[in-house]
C-alpha cells in the first residue's frame, strides 16, 4: 500500500522538512518517490477538492501555493493508519507530544504536513502531486 505525506510550503521554507524527513527515515518509513514542487492554483484547488464548499478553503489554496511542497510517496502495510498516526491530529495544538504536528504544526492551518486520509486519496493525490514526475 502506498501514501502521500506533503510537506507544507512555510514547513519547507524554514527549513524544518529535512528533520521531518530524517524522522520518517529513522522510524524505518519506506520512502519510495521524493519531490519538491509548486502547486498551481488549479492544482491546489482539485488537491483539496473535497474541502471546497468550507468557508477555509480560499486560505488554504493560498497557503499552499505560497511556495514549493516536499512530497513523499510511503509504502508499506496499513500505511494510511501508520502515517496518520505519526502526523498527529489536524490541529496541533490537539497533537500528541512526539507527533509531526506537535513538534512543528503552529496553527490548525499551518500543520506542518498533509497526509492522505485513505488508499482512494491516497491514489488521487500522489497522482496530481507526482505527474510528469
Ligand atoms: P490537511 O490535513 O492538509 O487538510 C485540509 C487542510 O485545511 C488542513 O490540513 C489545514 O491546513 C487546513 N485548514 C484550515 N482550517 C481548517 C479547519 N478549521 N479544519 C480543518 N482544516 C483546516
Amino acid at each position: 500500500m502506498k501514501t502521500l505525506l506533503m510537506v507544507k510550503p512555510d514547513t519547507v521554507s524554514n527549513g524544518h522538512y529535512g528533520e521531518i524527513i530524517s524522522m520518517l527515515l529513522k522510524n524505518r518509513f519506506d520512502i519510495t518517490k521524493l519531490r519538491m514542487r509548486g502547486f498551481t492554483r488549479n492544482e491546489a484547488e482539485q488537491f483539496y477538492a473535497v474541502h471546497k464548499q468550507r468557508e477555509f478553503f480560499p486560505a488554504l489554496v493560498d497557503y499552499i501555493t505560497s511556495g514549493p511542497v516536499v512530497a513523499l510517496q510511503i509504502e508499506g502495510d496499513d500505511i494510511v493508519r501508520q502515517i496518520r498516526t505519526f502526523i498527529g491530529t489536524t490541529n496541533p495544538a490537539d497533537a500528541t507530544p512526539g507527533t509531526i504536528r506537535y513538534m512543528y504544526g503552529t496553527s490548525i492551518q499551518n500543520n506542518a504536513v498533509h497526509a492522505s486520509d485513505s488508499p482512494d486519496s491516497s491514489e488521487k493525490e500522489l497522482a496530481i502531486v507526482f505527474s510528469g514526475f
